[in-house]
């Protein structure tokens, strides 16, 4: 029994400590990206744009609040920085 229960302990802390380093796993901005604001409309929708930071904040901020991207936070983001590096105003790209 007693093997039993330290067997469950150490489980229970491999499990603790191998999920939250899945979290934090660093995702692709650019997978990121396509996979949440390639549903509605195509992903050129953005990409066939150039924005400065300040308006690419904004529309993504309006497709989270008003249009409901299912997106947080912190993917916003991560998807402001990868559209304001790629597909900025200065950007010729
Ligand atoms: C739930 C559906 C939905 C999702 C998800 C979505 N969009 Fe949109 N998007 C729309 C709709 C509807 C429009 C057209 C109306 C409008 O402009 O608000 C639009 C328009 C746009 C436009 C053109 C208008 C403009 O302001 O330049 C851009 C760029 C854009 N979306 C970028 C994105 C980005 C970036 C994401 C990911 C964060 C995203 N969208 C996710 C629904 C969505």
């Amino acid at each position: 029994m007693k093997t039993l229960f330290a067997c469950m302990i150490g489980i229970a802390f491999l499990i603790t400590s191998v999920f939250p380093a899945i979290g934090q796993e660093k995702v692709d901005p650019k997978v990121l990206f396509e996979a949440k604001c390639g549903t509605c409309h195509k992903a050129d929708r953005a990409t066939s744009k150039k924005k400065a930071p300040k308006e690419w904040q904004a529309t993504v901020t309006r497709m989270k609040d008003v249009r409901k991207a299912p997106i947080n936070d912190e993917e916003a983001a991560v998807i402001t920085n990868y559209l304001s590096e790629n597909y900025g105003k200065e950007a010729k790209k």
